[in-house]
């Protein structure tokens, strides 16, 4: 296998129960994955993430899991898997699975035997600790739901969940545990897959005595002490090994990491992963977690693009993305529903050209935007209802369910909109959850028909990036740092440069080039919309220029 092939790469995620239902029971399959490989392939992508496959009772939608090695029975079987695995890899997609091995869900036979009594060969896989003088064995908050300690009367213990409790955290310091990480790993790679996308990896390994986390701290308390823990390269390492025997690739997930201590990761004598996620640019408007709100702000998207594409030029290697199943949709947030057309594609356009491995997350590339549901009591995202049962209770029904409207994860959750029939082509049987009524207008085979729309720009700058040297090794420089309204910047490799514009403004704005620019005639390459005026920009406008240095 080519060394380092995922930097050329873009990967299409997919959370299955949304992506399409190929057997009508209203949830979305392998069977349907298996009918949509080629749309996926027509975009122009070379791999896909699966969100989890596995059999979960689904606190967390997958991310609970209650067996690790099979397939569940809501999405097909093992050899459903291996049809789609085959027919990905046959028309050139890599296929990279979710490895989720902080927590597991409390169904797993694990928990279930390891919650029985404090001595039996399972007793240590978990994090259980006596209370303290009455009280819980530590301060820490879960980021899902209450407190991070949940009491267990058949062993008179506690045990840690960072998640919600439903999803007790392992105990990696177990080297038991790190074996069955490691065969989990084998059973997937021994199948044909990739590479894992590995879920809070930077959490597995928690401090020694896990101290108090600062108080003030609402939610993450605990953070410092179990995010990039002592033990962290250590346990990576020993996976790594196993990654080594199959050359395949690591993706880690890393929340409220740093350019930093994500290089830790990716370079030196502890390389561990070959790629991280980081959260910074999903925080231009919002502080810690979108539920809590601020008004958007450019210039902080700009500056967390910029300070990642620096700090990882010619020492590792950045992702790039603006959606997962984790984030509301970023029309909704970063652009404006009512520039649909204009701000989706410019924000391809804004993400794609950077330095980076890009990832597209279903619907994404056909705008897909938030769904607005009446009542809470709708959502069925764990972390949304916690987030309106525990923050601002001060704020009406009214404002929290505007907050829930512009934060919750259910709204990168809704079904694929794929045509404007009856549940937007996504099943003929009854959707197993709310579909965007907007997919009248916004699904697949409407953008196929438009000539400007966001799937063909998806689909043009997905083409341009794998053939230009440019855009995918150039250097990065942003210009006009302080504007509100602009994102500029420019990629350069061996006296080739490519200009990047994109207006984020609702209003036609003036623009005369970047002054090394001024005068010399670019070629445009790309442009969202059919006809580009000079010196001026249309709304949410977005061009890509090549020029010779
Ligand atoms: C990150 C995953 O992306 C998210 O969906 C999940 O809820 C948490 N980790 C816990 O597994």
């Amino acid at each position: 296998m080519e060394k380092d092939w995922y930097k050329k790469m873009a990967f299409y995620q997919i959370w299955i129960r949304s992506f399409y239902d190929g057997n009508g029971d209203g949830i979305g399959d392998l069977y349907g994955v298996y009918e949509k490989l080629p749309y996926i392939k027509s975009l122009g992508v070379d791999g896909i993430w699966f969100s989890p496959l596995y059999p979960s009772p689904n606190a967390d939608y997958g991310y609970d899991i209650s067996d690790y090695k099979n397939i569940h029975p809501d999405y097909g079987d093992l050899e459903q898997f291996q049809k789609v695995l085959d027919e990905a890899h046959s028309l050139g997609l890599k296929v990279i699975m979710d490895l989720v091995v902080n927590h597991t869900s409390d169904e797993h036979p694990w928990f279930l035997e390891s919650k029985k009594s404090r001595d039996n060969p399972y007793s240590d896989y978990y994090i259980w600790r006596d209370g303290k003088n009455g009280k819980l064995p530590n301060n820490w908050d879960s980021l899902f739901e209450g407190k991070a300690w949940e009491y267990c009367p058949e062993r008179d213990q506690y045990y840690l969940h960072i998640f919600a409790k439903k999803q007790p955290d392992l105990n990696m310091d177990n080297p038991k545990v790190r074996e069955e990480v490691k065969s989990i790993m084998r059973f997937w790679l021994d199948r044909g897959v990739d590479g894992f996308r590995e879920d809070v990896i930077t959490f597995i390994s928690k401090a020694d005595n896990l101290p108090d986390g600062p108080p003030f701290i609402p939610a993450a308390n605990g953070l410092p002490f179990y995010k990039d823990g002592p033990h962290i390269h250590e346990y990576l390492a020993e996976f790594r090994k196993v990654c080594e025997e199959y050359d395949c690739f690591q993706l880690g997930e890393g929340p409220m990491t740093s350019t930093r201590s994500a290089l830790s990761y990716l370079t030196g004598k502890h390389k561990s992963l070959d790629l991280m996620f980081h959260f910074d640019h999903m925080f231009a408007d919002c502080i810690f977690t979108e539920y809590m709100q601020r008004p958007f702000h450019l210039r902080s998207l700009k500056h967390a693009f910029s300070k990642w594409q620096k700090a990882l030029n010619g020492r590792a290697w950045n992702t790039l993305y603006l959606e997962n199943h984790d984030h509301p949709r970023v029309i909704s947030r970063y652009g404006n529903e009512r520039y649909h057309r204009a701000s989706g594609s410019m924000l391809a356009v804004c993400y794609l050209f950077q330095q980076g491995t890009p990832f597209v997350y279903q619907g994404q590339e056909i705008g897909m935007t938030n769904i607005k549901l009446a009542s809470i009591d709708q959502y069925v995202d764990v972390s949304s209802h916690n987030n309106y049962h525990t923050f601002h209770l001060k704020d009406s029904v009214e404002k929290r369910m505007e907050r829930i409207h512009a934060s919750s994860r259910d709204s990168a959750r809704t079904p694929m909109q794929w045509d404007d029939s009856k549940n937007a082509g996504f099943t003929t049987g009854k959707p197993w959850f709310y579909i965007n009524p907007n997919y009248r207008k916004i699904n697949v085979a409407a953008e196929e028909e438009q000539p400007f729309s966001i799937l063909k720009l998806y689909r043009r700058c997905l083409r341009y990036r794998k053939n230009s040297d440019v855009a995918l090794w150039g250097d990065y420089k942003e210009y006009d740092r302080l504007s509100n309204q602009l994102y500029v910047y420019k990629r350069t490799y061996q006296q080739k440069s490519l200009l990047i514009v994109c207006s984020f403004s609702t209003h036609s704005l003036k623009w005369h080039n970047i002054k090394e620019f001024r005068g010399r005639k670019g070629k445009l390459v790309i442009c969202n919309y059919p006809n580009p005026v000079h010196g001026m920009l249309k709304p949410y406008e977005a061009r890509v220029y090549e020029y010779k240095e």
